[in-house]
């Protein structure tokens, strides 16, 4: 009896020692991450696994069509019970504090909730949606936006965001323009690891950096006719050298995790495609970090009809690399089943697992789980003072100043001004689309802003409405607008001033996810106003709001100055009042070309030549449109400053280059003004002769350069040999000797050339 008692003692002192001694392993923060994870990972069971593959929307904050599988009650057992290994749309620190301890406090092993939310262009405070933001071309500034919008975004509980969209786009009529960095694949891949930066900072651990999100992979920038989740037809070439080098900057600068995309690519969903998600990204390019599927996508190929039920798609989607499945009810309810009749391996589902859990101790939750969720400094971050002077330094920088005939701007203070059209008192439509946890109606208009440096009233009208009525997140309520009733009132104010400023463009809600057009010039009656005023007063000042390029030829040839402002965020009517008035000296380029109309979508700078090239004059037999000019109206990287800018003396190093050698171009930019401005120098290349057709153009360079009046810079580039490889005929990465032309400007349009050969060593 006694020798069994003492082998009970022992061996319960053995069981005990066990588990301390495994929850020490995965709980010690001395040893290595990989440890802890694998100690951690052989003490779960296949539920709790599958559990932390489980991404539920919490709360009322929806981002997509609500759950149709999981009752409440299913959900609440299941985050008792570790069987969600995530949340999203849940804010607040109070909030997530009380989930994240029934989690904690709940389920077996205690292990936390990461908590995911969509921090596209900030949570409270708004910075300019992410296509406005790219006009800056300044890296510093994008990269202090997203890490001042990982700071009030970690105050508030969240840990993830599900943000830097790194799409390239090239049709404006695709709604989600607004939400990525424009067309070019150079400068999204600069953006992308800027963006990756300020949101994880040096160090995920941090309580005010938040694990970033590089999405949607992959294509999903090309669907057919910019019509969103509509399918993509792209070829290999496409794919590796425009599409996917954001994705891999993405992934190089270490985001935390990827989400893939609800399009398919040629027949096959992203969410099931292995060679992007297990042969690249977590083969080739050696990522380590979680994929997360985007809102029901794996559950979505039933619909794209490559997946007859739930269970199909998810052996799918997990066997292709999909590790998370964002409110699907896919994989939880499915995986189990298909690990017990073999038909995935257990080891598939334990290195979806240890992506999760890597995600989680970086942020380093397991020492603490409610590092993210402290009133107090909730209190403190959110709505900060610093985030707002922030908000208005990005802004201004994002502004396009796309026409200024006759020097209208900057405004002459002795000139008596007016302000008309729909979006100047706006104080919504300048937050944008995706507006987290903004509050509705609180940017500053531009009537507010222009008001504040102006000692007396100013007089306004608001001359017509726009024409998609209420919005929501949710749904649009197209309300057509035939009421002309306040033109009357606009009109009386343009004769009774000398400048008028026009406001005009879309709603917040034109534009974002499901939000594609398939007119994309002003909508409603505001052309018609426009012209209205335009016929009693000269001086019309055009300000755009919009998110996405606008095809506005009638505007452009017409109206004497034009300044594009997207949406600009939370400070927008005083980022816009500065560039009006000339306190900012605008320097925003833009990223995405703007067209003539919409038959020319897509339409972008980096095109291939064709075999029959734009020749004006001869016969009809080259590539061009019978009614429309084939130029767009507005080149990318195009866009005016008050200064004016000469570009000359163009020199190349040498006029043969090894492939071990590094060439300098260089250039002198003048500034020919008298007023102190900067200007976006950019470099561009040609491969003139290739296994495969090549751009036109493509931007391998840009520089910032600021200029006091009169002075003259000698700005440098260097080039390459990377600068001149791509995905060649056989789809390797490499170069190909020959002859490549060298452009530089303040423009994809005007710049000057020289030419060098590239030859072997
Ligand atoms: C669907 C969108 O495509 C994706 O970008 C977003 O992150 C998720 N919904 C979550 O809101």
């Amino acid at each position: 009896m006694k020798k069994f008692s003492v082998w009970i003692s022992a061996s319960l002192f053995f069981i005990l020692l066990g588990c301390v001694k495994h929850n020490t392993a995965f709980e010690n923060k001395e040893t290595s991450i990989e440890y802890r994870i694998d100690s951690l990972l052989a003490l779960m069971t296949i539920d709790e696994k599958i559990g932390q593959l489980n991404q539920y929307s919490v709360g009322p904050n929806m981002t997509g069509p609500g759950n149709k599988t999981g009752t409440d009650s299913i959900r609440y057992a299941r985050l008792l019970n570790g069987q969600v290994g995530s949340v999203l749309n849940l804010l607040g620190a109070e909030e997530t504090h009380k989930l994240q301890k029934l989690v904690v406090e709940n389920s077996r092993l205690g292990i936390p909730l990461t908590f995911g939310f969509d921090v596209i262009h900030g949570y409270r405070i708004m910075y300019p949606i992410p296509l406005g933001e790219s006009s800056s071309w300044d890296l510093d500034a994008i990269e202090r936006a997203a890490a001042a919008a990982a700071r009030e975004t970690s105050a508030a509980g969240v840990n993830w965001t599900f943000a830097p969209m790194v799409d390239i786009s090239r049709d404006a009529r695709w709604g989600r323009v607004m939400e990525g960095a424009g067309e070019d694949p150079f400068l999204g891949s600069r953006i992308a690891e800027a963006r990756v930066k300020g949101f994880q900072g040096s160090n995920l651990e941090y309580a005010e950096t938040i694990a970033a999100c590089a999405k949607h992979f992959a294509g999903y920038g090309f669907v057919e006719s910019g019509k969103d989740y509509n399918n993509v037809y792209i070829g290999k070439s496409t794919l590796l050298n425009t599409i996917l080098p954001p994705f891999k900057a993405a992934s190089d600068a270490g985001v935390a995790t990827f989400m893939n995309a609800f399009n398919d690519i040629d027949g096959v969903p992203s969410t099931a495609n292995s060679y992007l998600l297990r042969d690249l990204l977590k083969g080739e390019w050696g990522f380590k970090g979680l994929v997360v599927s985007d809102w029901n996508s794996i559950g979505e190929m039933v619909n794209h009809g490559t997946a007859e039920d739930l269970k199909e798609a998810s052996e799918q989607a997990i066997k292709a690399g999909t590790d998370m499945d964002m409110e699907g009810d896919a994989l939880i309810n499915n995986l189990k089943q298909l690990v017990e009749s073999g038909a995935v391996e257990e080891k598939v589902i334990d290195d979806a697992v240890r992506r999760a859990l890597r995600v989680k101790f970086e942020l380093g939750l397991f020492e603490n789980p409610y590092l993210y969720c402290d009133p107090d400094r909730e209190k403190q971050e959110i709505g900060s003072q610093k985030n707002i002077e922030i908000a208005r330094d990005v802004a201004r920088k994002s502004i396009v100043l796309l026409k200024n005939d006759g020097k209208l701007l900057p405004l002459n203070p002795n000139k008596k001004i007016g302000i008309i059209g729909p979006l100047a008192k706006d104080k919504d439509a300048p937050l944008g689309n995706w507006r987290a946890a903004a509050v509705a109606g609180s940017a500053v208009s531009l009537y507010e802003g222009m008001s504040t440096l102006s000692n007396t009233t100013i007089p306004y009208a608001q001359g017509c409405k726009l024409s998609i009525g209420p919005n929501t997140f949710f749904q649009e309520v197209v309300v057509e607008q035939n009421d002309r009733s306040g033109f009357e009132e606009a009109i009386e104010v343009a004769k009774n001033v000398e400048v008028v400023i026009m406001v005009l463009g879309e709603t917040a809600y034109m534009s974002g996810e499901g939000r594609s057009r398939s007119e994309i010039g002003l909508p409603g009656l505001q052309l018609e106003l426009l012209k209205k005023i335009f016929d009693v007063n000269k001086n019309v000042v055009l300000v755009l709001m919009n998110g996405r390029p606008l095809a506005i030829p009638w505007e452009a040839e017409h109206i004497p100055a034009i300044v594009e402002t997207w949406h600009l965020g939370s400070e927008a009517g005083n980022a816009i009042a500065d560039v009006l008035t000339g306190e900012y000296n605008p320097s925003g380029k833009l990223t995405m070309t703007f067209p003539r109309s919409v038959g020319q979508m897509p339409i972008y700078y980096n095109h291939k030549n064709t075999g029959r090239p734009p020749s004006p004059g001869a016969q009809v037999f080259y590539t061009h449109y019978i009614d429309v000019d084939y130029n767009p109206l507005f080149p990318f990287g195009y866009g005016l400053s008050y200064s004016s800018f000469d570009y000359k003396n163009l020199q190349i190093s040498n006029e043969n280059m090894s492939t071990n050698d590094t060439l300098i171009v260089s250039i002198d930019v003048e500034n020919k003004s008298e007023t102190g401005g900067e200007e976006v120098v950019q470099l561009y290349i040609r491969d003139m002769v290739a296994s495969i057709t090549r751009p036109v153009k493509e931007l391998r360079g840009f520089e910032k350069v600021y200029m006091e009046p009169n002075e003259v810079k000698t700005v440098q580039f260097k080039i390459a040999i990377d600068d001149l490889s791509f995905y060649r005929a056989n789809n390797t990465y490499g170069y190909e000797p020959g002859k490549f032309k060298v452009f530089v400007g303040g423009n994809s349009r005007d710049v000057l050339e020289d030419e060098f050969m590239l030859v072997e060593d």
